[in-house]
């Protein structure tokens, strides 16, 4: 069978130190892959290219947590009850199916088992007794006293979990943005994808928090005119960011907003504009916590369409659930225009009968009692941890007093984009792979964006003579001086040379002649048009530079 691009691909990674299958001494394992040297710059790039968009563009914090999760988190987020996939087997070929992957796009799962169109991909025989599995690896912490915890399926919780403290630090004003990159893992139940579907893999997230009667953006006027590359699941359709808001296509101003972004983003990544669309999702597909999403797809020719980024609505789903499990105040605070004074009813609990009474759970108790809402208090009952306890009257008074409120708690919603850095690093790879044929033989370039390539520039001294390697190393030097990464390269004939740097996605290759000793000049060679420019030396940090910052 002739090769197809994905193999082409991954032949050029391993050859050339972007992609590695892991523990390939030990037989390998699938859903695991390692990052060689040019591919971890590469992905570093592509990581810092995204942060430009959320750091600088839209002002959000950066914040780091464990991958490790207690298993308190994991269920409070729903995950434990919900993160599965429906997975079904075949006794024959003793293989497991994650079932949307080998059913027809258009059909849902319950109909294709009602309907018998559930087979095995290897043998055909009809499939039955579909069950749910849990995606998370778990683990403890500790060894005797162990506490259940979960490695990370998002790295989304690590920013929930700690709102409070980040809503502090943003001064109080929403919208609100916090972005985590970093691993996330997922047991997946038949990693055949090779590296799309992994089961330790990066992931880069943004929570921006909002306050629900508000869901505009700040810089949607700017952009409101732009357009995106919708797919309805039936047409698609480029329209206008104002025009899909107003138009209920998109529900918010936020949400598309943040799509956006995410396009922007992409392109200038180098993903080819036309196997790029966002799809909506339906609604038998949404996550347990969305209420609306879209994804960004791109194009693979040996996969299809392929989900690389997921942008949705969480509305107050985690915090809610966050703020309901561990009854830690994670409210926000919509202040009115002036304080208002009101007259309340509050709990003032009484710690001397309470601590005595409650012990360790005295604390959480004055939490909830100070937080209570207050009408008619007739009975107390307080939930910690699944226990119900009562609180007797003797524990507490009820206090009316007048307040000065200076507005109304309310919990944020959050519109969050999640981007799959690895699925992202592929297709770019695809995209920009091209094969030429050179003197009979196969010629392959990778037409990498200068900004994001893991090389900016090769410097090769023409010939192997030592005046134009002595200026050679020097222009080498201080280019990484200067902070853009170079390759050296003394070996083999010139074309070969082009031919290395080509392949790897390197944008320039300065060369030095006999010339460079006479006047001190070099040309440029650009990977695109194989066009040479001669340039004083001199001149070459500030060319380079420019021709990577556009
Ligand atoms: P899929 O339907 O392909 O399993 P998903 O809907 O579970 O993906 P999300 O939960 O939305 O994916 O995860 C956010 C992003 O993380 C995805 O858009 C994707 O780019 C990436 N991602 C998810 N699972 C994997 C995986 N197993 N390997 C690599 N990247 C992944
Ligand atoms: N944080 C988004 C997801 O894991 O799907």
């Amino acid at each position: 069978m002739p090769l197809d691009v994905y193999d082409k691909i991954m032949m050029l990674a391993k050859r050339r130190g972007f992609i590695y299958p892991s523990f390939e001494i030990y037989g390998g394992s699938a859903g695991f892959y390692d990052y060689g040297p040019l591919g971890s710059r590469l992905k570093q790039n592509i990581e810092n290219l995204w942060r430009n968009y959320y750091l600088l563009q839209d002002n959000c914090v950066e914040i780091n947590t464990p991958t490790i999760t207690l298993y308190e988190v994991l269920k409070a987020s729903g995950h434990v009850d919900e993160f599965t996939d429906i997975t079904v087997d075949c006794k024959k070929c003793k293989q497991s199916y994650k079932v949307e992957e080998i059913i027809e796009k258009n059909i849902s799962i319950e109909d294709a088992f009602n309907n018998d169109k559930v087979k095995c991909p290897t043998c055909s025989k009809n499939l039955k007794d579909p069950y749910p599995v849990n995606l998370m690896f778990s683990t403890k912490i500790g060894i005797e006293q162990s506490r259940d915890a979960f490695l990370r399926p998002e790295t989304a919780q690590g920013i929930f979990t700690n709102f409070h403290l980040l809503y502090r630090y943003g001064r109080e004003k929403l919208p609100f943005g916090v972005i985590q990159v970093g691993k996330g893992y997922r047991n997946e139940v038949s990693p055949r994808q090779g590296i799309i579907r992994l089961r330790e893999f990066s992931m880069a997230e943004a929570e921006i928090f909002f306050d629900p009667k508000d869901k505009t953006h700040p810089n949607f006027e700017i952009v409101k005119d732009e357009k995106l590359y919708l797919f309805d699941n039936e047409k698609e359709m480029k329209i206008s960011l104002e025009k899909s808001v107003k138009t209920g296509e998109i529900n918010n101003q936020a949400l598309a907003y943040y799509m956006y972004l995410t396009q922007k983003f992409l392109m200038s990544a180098g993903v080819d504009p036309k196997k790029f669309r966002f799809r909506k999702h339906a609604s038998d597909e949404l996550a347990h916590y969305a209420q609306e999403c879209w994804d960004a797809e791109l194009y693979s020719e040996r996969f299809g369409w392929i989900e690389c980024v997921g942008i949705a609505d969480r509305s107050a789903y985690d915090l809610s659930s966050h703020i309901n499990s561990s009854k830690t105040d994670m409210y926000a605070m919509r202040k009115y225009d002036k304080p208002k004074i009101m007259k309340v009813k509050k709990i003032v609990p009484k710690m001397g009968v309470l601590g005595p009474l409650f012990k360790d759970k005295a604390g959480k108790i004055q939490t909830i009692l100070e937080n209570m809402k207050v009408n008619d208090i007739k009975k107390i009952y307080v939930k910690i941890n699944d226990e119900t306890l009562e609180i007797p009257k003797d524990c507490y008074n009820v206090v009316e007093f007048e307040e000065k409120q200076i507005g109304e708690k309310f919990i944020p919603h959050v519109i969050e984009p999640s981007y799959g850095i690895d699925r992202i690093l592929y297709c770019i790879l695809e995209h920009n792979y091209d094969e030429i044929k050179k003197k009979g033989e196969e010629y392959r370039i990778l037409k990498l964006n200068a900004h994001i390539s893991p090389i900016k520039v090769g410097v090769l001294p023409l010939v192997s003579d030592s005046r134009l390697i002595k200026i050679a190393r020097e222009i080498d030097k201080n280019l990484r001086d200067a902070g853009i990464a170079t390759y050296y390269d003394e070996g083999g004939t010139i074309g070969r040379r082009y031919a290395r740097m080509d392949e790897i996605g390197t944008p320039f290759c300065i060369t030095i002649d006999h010339d460079s000793i006479e006047n001190n000049s070099v040309t440029i060679r650009d990977r695109d048009t194989t066009k040479q420019e001669r340039k004083k030396i001199e001149n070459i940090i500030k060319f380079i530079r420019d021709k990577i910052s556009k």
